[in-house]
């Protein structure tokens, strides 16, 4: 993968690749997906939702506009969702995705798989993406983010390298994070379903964009602490094929 000649590859961390700004570094990120979705076009991808990945569905969206790529053989499958929100509320992930990226391109609704967070059995929705998971084989490419307490997904610290799709109560660290992002409601939800650490070390290739400062500390962790469920990101040490791209301010505390 060609990656831009802003890039600083650190020699004792392979694939950590480090960008001046975020766009730079989001740009770099759009670049690998659309490289991975060129290469096979019925590529399946893990998307996340949030702040952070929001550049990224920018630019693949310009890419679609352009006629440079078309996402209508991709499949994809989101992180995690909120308990108690339809899809159609604002608030919703699967709202968020329809607004940053589906609406604005040609993936086919019937390949993009979203966890239902409007449910009275959770348990039993978690159990049917889980199915539909492992019905895809594995996902080709995964795009994280990173919460500032380390998390990824809703895998919060706590949480076991083994673990699958399920439901968790989200830690408070999050709540105050995602406040700031919230459309419609007053306060975030406080359970969610997400797919597991397990579910997103068994994709053949990660991708995780972090950027700004509040992450620094959080990447630190996870790129020089063991791997550990104080810092569920830190498991990603594990995986043979994971991508950091970072800009300066979410690098700064690696040295
Ligand atoms: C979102 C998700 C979370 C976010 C993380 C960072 O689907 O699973 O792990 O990636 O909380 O969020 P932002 O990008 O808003 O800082």
């Amino acid at each position: 993968m060609a990656l831009s000649s802003q890039t600083t590859a650190l020699a004792q961390i392979p694939r950590v690749h480090i960008f001046p700004t975020a766009g730079e570094a989001a740009d770099a990120v759009a670049e690998h997906l659309l490289a991975t979705v060129k290469r096979n076009p019925k590529s399946v991808l893990g998307l996340a939702t949030g702040q952070t990945p929001r550049h990224v569905y920018a630019k693949l969206v310009h890419a679609f506009r352009e006629g440079k790529i078309s996402f209508c053989d991709v499949e994809t499958f989101n992180l995690d969702e909120y308990c108690g929100l339809t899809a159609s509320h604002p608030d919703s992930f699967a709202a968020f995705m329809q607004r940053e990226l589906f609406g604005l391109a040609d993936f086919d609704p019937r390949k993009t798989n979203l966890i239902n967070g409007d449910v009275q059995d959770v348990v039993a929705e978690a159990r049917r993406y889980a199915t539909r998971l492992k019905e895809s084989g594995a996902v080709d490419v995964q795009l994280l983010g990173l919460g500032t307490n380390g998390h990824i997904g809703f895998n919060e610290p706590g949480s076991a390298s083994d673990s699958h799709v399920r439901v968790v109560d989200l830690a408070d660290e999050t709540l105050s994070a995602n406040q700031p992002s919230l459309i419609e409601l007053t306060s975030v939800p406080e359970r969610a379903i997400t797919i597991g650490i397990a579910d997103i070390l068994h994709a053949r290739e990660i991708v995780m964009l972090a950027t700004g400062s509040a992450k620094a500390g959080a990447v630190r962790r996870s790129l020089r602490e063991a791997p550990s469920t104080d810092c569920p990101a830190s498991f990603l040490g594990t995986h043979h094929a994971v991508h950091w791209y970072l800009d300066n301010a979410a690098a700064a505390e690696i040295g």
